[in-house]
């Protein structure tokens, strides 16, 4: 896999539905490799091979679950939230010695409540244990902005929350490179009040009719 930036690779795992073809595109576009991960490699392809086409590049590479987490040093985790937990046990022994960036957001677009705790990721991070550093991030970051207007910055800001904060210094970088503000904002307990944000966010775009609704954060000088 061609590296010319030497950017770490980035995996997104689940990364065949709506969120995680967006996170690749931008990845790819900001000169990140990126693979998808998906549980069968043909899907994986075809999805790597559709968003190739988009970019009229061969940036993104696609791989069953398992051998992308492998091949990557950072693993994103974009699958349906009701797999989290059978994801994340079935991917264990993969992750071992990276970052994962949880975007899991427990929350039913039919239905939207807040989750109760733990957080999704405090739960990846108990199941993953001291192997794997996990990172919650982009549970508020709508498929449809990531995959309109992919000439411009995102817009969005996104809060990261980590037990470590280098770890999470590791993701506000990713989301600093395509566009996004990024704001540490504690450790992975906070993360279920970031997933509560999601089922406001989506009950505000059903009431408005909107499907970007994110946030911004206002007060903090970030130098
Ligand atoms: N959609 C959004 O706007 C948005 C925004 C922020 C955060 N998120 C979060 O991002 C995550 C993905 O959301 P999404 O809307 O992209 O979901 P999605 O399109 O419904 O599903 C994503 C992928 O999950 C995988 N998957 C389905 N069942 C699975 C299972 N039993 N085990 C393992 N993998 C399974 C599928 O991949 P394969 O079939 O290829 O394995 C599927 O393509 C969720 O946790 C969501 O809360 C979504």
């Amino acid at each position: 896999m061609t590296n010319k930036n030497n950017l770490p690779i980035l995996a997104i795992l689940g990364g065949t539905g709506k969120e995680g073809p967006g996170l690749a595109l931008r990845w790819a576009l900001a000169g990140y490799p990126v693979i998808i991960g998906s549980r069968q490699h043909e899907k994986a392809q075809a999805t790597a091979d559709e968003l190739n086409s988009i970019l009229e590049s061969d940036s993104i590479q696609g791989f069953e679950n398992g051998i992308a987490a492998r091949k990557a040093d950072i693993c994103v985790l974009t699958v349906v939230y009701s797999a989290h937990e059978p994801a994340i046990k079935s991917l264990k022994d993969d992750l071992r010695g990276k970052i994962l960036v949880d975007a899991t957001a427990r929350v039913d677009f039919r239905n939207p409540i807040p989750p109760t705790p733990p957080s999704a990721a405090r739960l990846a991070q108990t199941v993953l244990g001291d192997q794997v550093r996990v990172v919650a991030a982009f549970q508020n970051v709508p498929a449809a902005a990531l995959r309109k207007n992919l000439d411009q910055p995102l817009k969005e800001d996104v809060l990261i929350c980590a037990d470590d904060p280098e770890d999470a210094g590791e993701v506000i970088k990713l989301a600093e490179s395509v566009g996004m503000k990024a704001y540490y904002a504690g450790n992975l307990d906070n993360a279920v009040v970031v997933e509560g944000l999601t089922s406001i966010l989506i009950s505000m775009n059903k009431h408005y009719g909107s499907k970007t609704g994110s946030i911004n954060i206002s007060g903090i000088d970030k130098a």
